[in-house]
């Protein structure tokens, strides 16, 4: 019988996740899943017709009614059937994605989905509670984290070469109050599992950071290769 892999990257808003996670996942052969954006697709659901962020149930049963598939390497994601890669990625869907993910019955129906996508092959998965809920027994945990100055100069970047104008306050506002909401929620907060390994990319490039978790991938399985039981 081959072991799966799971490789949990857990971490705040813009420490480096979704690339490294990537582009990880691409060199070892594994599956991608960008958790972020199965709260994003939600969010967006939520939005275009009209549910309150405050009505719990409504929330869930979008959660549950929900088709989120990742393709192309977790580039191309698809909310029941159409492409939304672009629309998940707004300011009003980062914000509305946190909010969504602070009820309990969403945090269910997604981490069920997440396990799901898990079963049947290898996987990088990232997102804010995959080493300490979703995969509590993953063969890998990192906390990935950054500085909130450097989290918000990545942010800042990234949404000008997007051609989205905003200034470093805004951004570096946005990011704290996330951190905040991601944080202290009663729901799965953000917080780094007893046994995952602390990893602060501040100085780090997106390189050193692969390299630093290729490594322990490589010391802690039959070198990031599924292997017989
Ligand atoms: O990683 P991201 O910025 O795309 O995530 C969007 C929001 O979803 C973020 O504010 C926190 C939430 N989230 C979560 O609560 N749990 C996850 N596993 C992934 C994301």
């Amino acid at each position: 019988m081959s072991k799966k892999i799971v490789v949990a990257i857990d971490g705040p808003a813009g420490a480096g996740k979704s690339t490294v996670a990537r582009r990880l996942a691409q060199r070892l052969g594994f599956l991608y899943i960008d958790t972020g954006a199965m709260y994003r697709a939600v969010a967006l659901w939520a939005l275009r017709n009209g549910t309150d962020f405050d009505d719990v149930h409504r929330l869930e049963q979008l959660a549950c009614a929900a088709q989120v598939s990742l393709e192309n390497g977790g580039r191309r994601v698809l909310l029941n059937g159409e492409d939304v890669s672009s629309a998940i990625r707004t300011q009003e869907i980062s914000d509305g994605a946190s909010k969504v993910s602070t009820v309990a019955g969403v945090r269910r129906a997604l981490v069920e989905k997440q396990r799901q996508m898990a079963a049947e092959q290898s996987v990088v998965m990232e997102g804010r509670d995959i080493g300490t809920i979703v995969f509590p027994n993953a063969d890998i945990k990192v906390y990935l984290d950054a500085s909130v100055a450097v989290r918000a100069e990545r942010r800042l970047k990234e949404l000008f070469s997007r051609g989205i104008e905003t200034t470093r306050e805004e951004v570096e506002k946005e990011i704290r109050e996330r951190d905040e909401r991601d944080r202290t929620r009663a729901a799965s907060p953000l917080m780094q599992a007893p046994d995952a390994v602390y990893l602060d990319s501040s100085g780090l490039s997106i390189e050193e950071v692969e390299e630093a978790i290729l490594k322990l991938i490589r010391e802690r399985t039959a070198n990031g290769k599924e292997f017989s039981r």
